[in-house]
């Protein structure tokens, strides 16, 4: 544990090259090749995603927004005495500084994230923002087992915004929400963002953008592994591929091999055939019925949900 502020600590659980190489390697090695989301978070991806936040196609981020401007008074008043607030995936934190305005009886808030210099630099900008709250950055994959820095006594409530719970497989998805049922208490609650279900043409479009900004999203991951895995992935041998899998309910990224092609990554081969592809990603979308019946299923009842006048997304407030 470090001290950056007097209101903030800092801890780094997180082990990247270990895990990285280790994970990428067995997904490569699959008959049906694919790597986890989570790595398409370096530096360069963080700030690539925040871009695409920013684009006319990518709906979510302004629509959960203007759900939480339009409606942060219930949603206080749902929400109730919150001593700490966990955050999931908390990047650039910049969703968190209306409750943190709003949650006033709040003490100490623990946004966990992957992508370090981001959490470091986004956790000390709230420390100077906010004083009165102690803020207890931790790095580290909130997949893996996790001792959080947490104080005993109070009303917890973990906040998972963006969806992101939609880049969970439907078994990963009950683990996590059970898992995260075991750091809470009666009564405590579960603040979170998703995506709803839609019309195809609006989901590709968010997944592929006019400007190619989502592209470099999806094709950073293959500089990623240059870099820090020594591989050889050649860039302009790779495409961004975006659709949405309607029976299984998910948008899923994949980058499409452009012809038949053997790549290294360390002392590893790897052949790829042309139109092959390295699944990057899925984004699965819920309907409210469907999100509330997952929630009953892990140990929450669901308590309050507000969405915008088209529908496109949800925000839940689920209780312990
Ligand atoms: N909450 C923000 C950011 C969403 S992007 C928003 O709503 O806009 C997803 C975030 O989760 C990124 O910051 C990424 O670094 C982080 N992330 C993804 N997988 C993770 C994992 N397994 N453990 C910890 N953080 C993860
Ligand atoms: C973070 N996550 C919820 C985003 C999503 O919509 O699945 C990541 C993303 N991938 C492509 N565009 C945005």
């Amino acid at each position: 544990m470090r001290l950056l502020e007097n209101n903030i600590q800092s801890y780094d659980f997180y082990i990247e090259k270990e895990n990285m190489s280790h994970q990428i390697l067995k997904g490569l090695q699959a008959p049906v090749k694919s790597i986890s989301s989570k790595f398409l978070y370096d530096h360069r991806g963080s700030e690539l995603f925040e871009m695409i936040t920013d684009l006319e196609e990518y709906y979510p981020t302004r629509t959960e927004k203007k759900i939480f401007t339009e409606s942060i008074e219930e949603i206080t008043k749902a929400v109730g005495d919150v001593h700490t607030l966990i955050e999931y995936g908390s990047g650039s934190s910049n969703k968190i500084k209306a409750l943190l305005h709003n949650f006033t009886s709040l003490k100490e808030y623990v946004p966990i994230d992957i992508s370090r210099e981001y959490l470091f630099q986004s956790s000390l900008e709230l420390a100077m923002q906010f004083p009165h709250i102690t803020i207890k950055a931790v790095c580290g994959d909130y997949t893996a087992p996790l001792t959080l820095p947490l104080e005993e006594e109070g009303k917890k409530v973990i906040f998972f915004p963006g969806s992101t719970i939609g880049n969970f497989e439907p078994i990963e998805v009950r683990n996590f929400l059970m898992k995260s049922s075991q750091l809470l208490k009666e009564g405590d609650g579960f603040l979170i963002g998703v995506d709803t279900k839609k019309d195809i043409l609006t989901l590709e479009a968010a997944y592929d953008d006019a400007k190619g900004i989502t592209a470099a999203f999806n094709l950073n991951l293959l500089k990623r592994m240059n870099h820090e895995l020594g591989a050889n992935f050649d860039e302009e041998q790779f495409e961004h591929l975006a659709y949405y899998n309607e029976e299984k309910g998910r948008i899923e990224m994949h980058l499409e091999s452009q012809c038949d092609q053997i790549v290294k990554i360390g002392e590893s081969e790897f052949t790829f055939h042309e139109g092959e592809t390295i699944h990057t990603e899925n984004s699965y979308k819920y309907s409210i019925d469907e999100f509330q019946m997952l929630a009953l299923e892990c140990g929450f009842r669901p308590s309050k949900v507000w969405t915008d006048d088209e529908g496109k997304f949800s925000v839940h407030y689920l209780e312990k």
